[in-house]
């Protein structure tokens, strides 16, 4: 086995996703299996150089996991040669600028989603990665998640038949901050900071539609937010500007007719936090997070319309849980791989900025729907 090192850069990793779910549990669990055996006698080994803007917090972190590089200058990171990907999971409104700067410095390119704050600037992106010869590629971790990949699975085995409709449902209580502390940063409840939960979730239901049912071709979207004032991470009250909830149609290729509802507003009485629910001619599925159950056309039972008689029968255990016949890695983590294979050996990524700019597309056309009270067609992306 020879080993060969892939530096790469990790922009916002004392964020959130940065931290826990790029650097801790898919870079760094990386290194902890020994690297990523790419299967013809070499292993890659990722060597993360911390970037960003507070040197203490960065220090603090490279200590923790005993790391050796870490900077605040950007510029002099990319200017280094022997540093390959420059990964980003900075606030959104940060990100586009800095993926222009790494792709103009010949880097292979990762980042969070949405890529771009607009339709144009994620294009943009699209097309200069293209020109400069870069790999690049968007975050699209459900995708990966056990629940999605098991549904995935029934899709590809023909399963549902004719695919009818698709329900999603998405949501929880986010605290306002004020005798309980937010559970989620309060940029994300401001607009002018690149907030809303359109923005956050729409990309994410683009690449799950298409990717299991087909291409959307229109949106009509209700975008709302339902608390209008928030205290942030000092305990400042501060006014939400943005959406922190959408109410959704949209139409697939085919006719099948996908709803979701995304609400930071919600109490849960779900099993799980993300829940869709697919109805096909031949039979239904209910897919989470983690789990996914099913119910066959032959094994579906006739309920009968009589409120005057409480329910005889419990309608959930009626379903018949999907087993995993296989083991799941992390999301972002079994995302990682694919990208680094895709970078050292040039394997097919399809979740690249072109599907990023997807993503980014929707979004901004569901909430043009909402603001003009209209249904939105979702025209092809060309670059
Ligand atoms: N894939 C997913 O499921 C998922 C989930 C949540 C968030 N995200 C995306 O990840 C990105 C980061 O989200 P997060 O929840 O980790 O946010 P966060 O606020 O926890 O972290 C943001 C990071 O960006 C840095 N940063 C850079 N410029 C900044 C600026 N001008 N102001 C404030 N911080 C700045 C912060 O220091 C921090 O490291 C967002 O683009 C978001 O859309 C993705």
């Amino acid at each position: 086995m020879t080993r060969r090192t892939v530096r790469i850069a990790m922009n916002g990793v004392t964020g959130r996703m940065g931290h826990r779910q790029h650097l801790v549990r898919s870079v760094l669990a990386l290194r902890e299996q020994g690297g990523l055996d790419l299967g013809d006698g070499e292993v890659l080994w990722p060597e993360p150089v911390l970037v960003g803007r507070r040197g203490h917090a960065l220090a603090e972190l490279a200590g923790r996991y005993g790391l050796d590089e870490w900077s605040t200058d950007l510029d002099a990171v990319l200017a280094d040669p022997s540093v390959e990907v420059y990964f980003d999971a900075q606030v959104t409104v940060a990100r586009e600028e800095a993926l222009r700067r790494a792709i103009a410095a010949g880097k292979h390119v990762y980042a969070e989603k949405p890529a771009a704050s607009d339709l144009a600037g994620a294009l943009e992106l699209a097309r200069s990665a293209r020109a400069a010869g870069v790999r690049h590629g968007v975050v699209q971790d459900k995708l990966f998640l056990p629940g999605l990949r098991k549904l995935k699975r029934l899709v590809d085995g023909g399963f549902f038949g004719h695919v009818l409709s698709v329900r999603g449902e998405f949501g929880y209580w986010v605290f306002e901050g004020d005798w309980q502390e937010a559970q989620r940063p309060s940029w994300n409840y401001r607009a002018e900071d690149g907030g809303g939960i359109v923005a956050d979730m729409f990309p994410h239901w683009e690449y799950v539609l298409h990717e299991l049912f087909g291409p959307v071709r229109s949106v009509q979207a209700l975008a709302t937010t339902h608390i209008p004032r928030r205290r942030d991470e000092r305990g400042e009250p501060y006014a939400a500007t943005a959406d922190d909830a959408a109410y959704s149609v949209l139409e697939l290729d085919g006719g099948i007719v996908a709803q979701i509802n995304s609400s930071w507003a919600v109490r849960v009485a779900r099993d799980e936090l993300l829940e869709f629910q697919v109805d096909g001619t031949e039979g239904s599925a209910v897919a989470g997070l983690r789990g996914c159950r099913v119910q066959h056309r032959s094994v579906t039972p006739k309920p009968v319309w009589n409120p005057d008689l409480p329910a005889g029968d419990s309608f959930r255990e009626q379903w018949q849980e999907v087993p995993d016949n296989g083991e799941f890695d992390n999301a972002f983590k079994a995302q990682w791989e694919h990208f680094l294979r895709h970078v050292a050996r040039g394997t097919p990524f399809p979740w690249d900025l072109v599907a990023g700019a997807r993503g980014v597309q929707l979004a901004e056309l569901a909430l043009a729907s909402s603001a003009g009270g209209r249904r939105m067609a979702v025209p092809e992306l060309s670059l």
